[in-house]
């Protein structure tokens, strides 16, 4: 790879604060700071624009900046390209799984076809009344000319209670079966969330506060985004009767170009002064291990808020879909006028699989220690003792499930991730919903992986306490017989940076989580692995909070 690396400044979406916002989403191109090789001794080497999608003519989109319990609407417009999906998305569908645009009548075969591409999004960590979650199947084409099964009457115009404490959310696509094609597009954005609390912290703030989201990809030779579809692993796809084009979902995709805030291998010029680093993983299935050679990181919050007290940390693990705050001090003279380079160490497949190249996706960004403070300016910011007025506590559960991430492979031979209880066994996400929280009521989710690989799984509407996590027997569990589960060792603790609240979490193979969560608004969510190629192919199944009638 002979791509220049610390040679693009990190971009800064823009941000819109108010209480109405317009966000049209459509096709673009956009540079994504990657140069045409054949240009690279040039003193001005061509920097390729590639067709992408985004909000407001940006990706990332536009930054939203709400407050506590300000209640703020979003139209969000679909102005993505007309025709024949198949044809007019950028990467390809595999139209052999359940996806928008397989729309079946009664007798089980395809009735309709879209005339555009759909989208429907989600604000990931919001706690949304159902009808503006953005719920997989509540998509809509351009004009409306077709929706989902689950779509609102609000015609995409969601409004966003934000009746819950500062914290770093973001808003992505959620399609039914192409959440992954879309997100890769560039449907994504942040969505920051501030209150009094927080404001009077004293923490780095303003221009000392920077978003960061971190994005692997690929690019064709001609500097197109390229998100991958070959199916090696695949014996013979047309012995199934099924053309090789049709088959692409992979069991995992892996970028070798990092991008940061739609930038690969940015840097970012600061002070020697204390910042805010707000992180949010957002690609499709790497995790990153992070660090800063040469700098610690205070993390101070979670996907949901403030941790109750900063944790002094030198890695920071962060899988696809979660957020972690943290404040670094860039003041030590020992960094000054250095360039400090974050990297990453982690396997993919995380926690197995091959460990990152050095060279490529071992490097995320830059920090530049080269500004000045202004004359006689000090450094007012802190990093408190105590962030919380009180522990986060959710309260008794008064129902527990026993949840399973299970994999396996589809007729196709095709690696096929899945969720189900330890009594049915796997369920597809089309099949009759399970999980019914009585509104209003606290429940426990046993969550066991069967798996070999990492899970993030997340939730929708809530934020959930970790309780603890557990080995069991992967080998003596049988599926649908709960009496298999054989637990191994004690139940341990959440480590700190995962005592707070959280909507996202990485379940690890072998291994059971127990997290309990409040289920305070009536309507039809889902919960799903955050691994994009996984929630699209099945890893993915709804839950509805039900009021009790007496
Ligand atoms: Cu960030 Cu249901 O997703
Ligand atoms: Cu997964």
């Amino acid at each position: 790879l002979s791509q220049p690396k610390f040679v693009n400044a990190l971009p800064f979406p823009e941000t819109l604060s108010g209480t109405y916002h317009v966000m049209t989403l459509s096709e673009f191109r956009q540079g994504l700071g990657v140069y045409d090789p054949s240009t690279l001794s040039d003193p001005e080497p061509t920097e390729f624009e590639p067709l992408v999608w985004g909000y407001n003519g940006s990706y990332p989109g536009p930054t939203i900046e709400a407050f506590s319990d300000t209640q703020i609407q979003v139209k969000w417009i679909n102005d993505l390209p007309k025709g024949n999906v198949l044809e007019n998305h950028l990467f390809r569908i595999d139209p052999s799984i359940h996806w928008a645009g397989k729309i079946m009548g009664e007798e089980g075969h395809k009735v309709k076809e879209l005339s555009g591409i759909p989208t429907i999004t989600h604000l990931h960590g919001g706690h949304s009344e159902a009808a503006s979650d953005g719920h997989p199947e509540a998509w809509y084409t351009p004009g409306f000319m077709e929706t989902g099964p689950q779509f609102y009457e609000n015609n995409g115009l969601f409004t966003y209670h934000n009746d819950q404490e500062a914290a770093t959310l973001w808003y992505h696509d959620h399609t039914l079966g192409i959440t992954r094609l879309n997100v890769y597009a560039g449907l994504a954005g942040f969505y920051i969330l501030r209150d009094t609390w927080e404001k009077n912290l004293g923490l780095p703030s303003d221009n000392y506060e920077i978003p960061l989201v971190i994005q692997d990809r690929r690019f064709y030779d001609n500097g197109e985004l390229y998100y991958p579809y070959e199916q090696e692993y695949l014996e013979d796809p047309l012995e199934h009767h099924l053309p090789d084009s049709e088959v692409t979902v992979l069991p995992e995709m892996f970028g070798d170009f990092i991008l940061v805030n739609g930038k690969a291998w940015p840097y970012v010029e600061v002070e020697p002064r204390k910042y805010r680093l707000r992180l949010l993983n957002g690609s499709d299935s790497r995790f990153y291990d992070l660090f800063l050679p040469g700098v610690d990181f205070y993390q101070i919050g979670s996907d949901g808020g403030l941790l109750d007290a900063p944790i002094l940390r030198d890695r920071l693990l962060i899988g696809p879909g979660e957020r972690l705050d943290v404040i670094v001090d860039f003041s030590d003279p020992a960094i000054d006028g250095q360039t400090l380079i974050l990297k990453n160490n982690a396997r993919s497949p995380f926690p197995y699989g091959e460990t990152a190249n050095p060279r490529t996706s071992g490097q995320i960004m830059a920090f530049k220690v080269v500004l000045e403070m202004e004359e006689g300016e000090v450094d007012n910011s802190i990093i408190p003792q105590s962030l919380r007025p009180a522990e986060f506590e959710v309260g008794e559960a008064i129902n527990t499930r026993q949840l399973v991430l299970f994999e396996g492979t589809d007729e196709y031979g095709r690696l096929k991730p899945m969720l189900g209880t330890a009594e049915e066994g796997r369920l597809e996400f089309t099949e009759p919903v399970t999980e019914t929280p009585e509104l209003h009521t606290v429940e426990e989710w046993e969550i066991y992986n069967t798996t070999a690989d990492a899970h993030p799984i997340h939730l929708h509407l809530v934020h959930f306490q970790v309780i603890n996590t557990q080995k069991f027997n992967t080998r003596k569990f049988v599926e649908g017989d709960p009496s298999s589960i054989q637990l191994l060792g004690q139940p341990k603790p959440p480590s700190e940076e995962n005592a707070g609240r959280k909507d996202t979490f990485i379940v690890l193979p072998g291994e059971v989580t127990r997290v309990k969560a409040l289920f305070d608004r009536e309507g039809l969510y889902v919960w799903h692995c955050h691994i994009l190629s996984h929630e699209d192919f099945d890893m993915m199944r709804p839950f509805e909070v039900i009021k009790k009638t007496e």
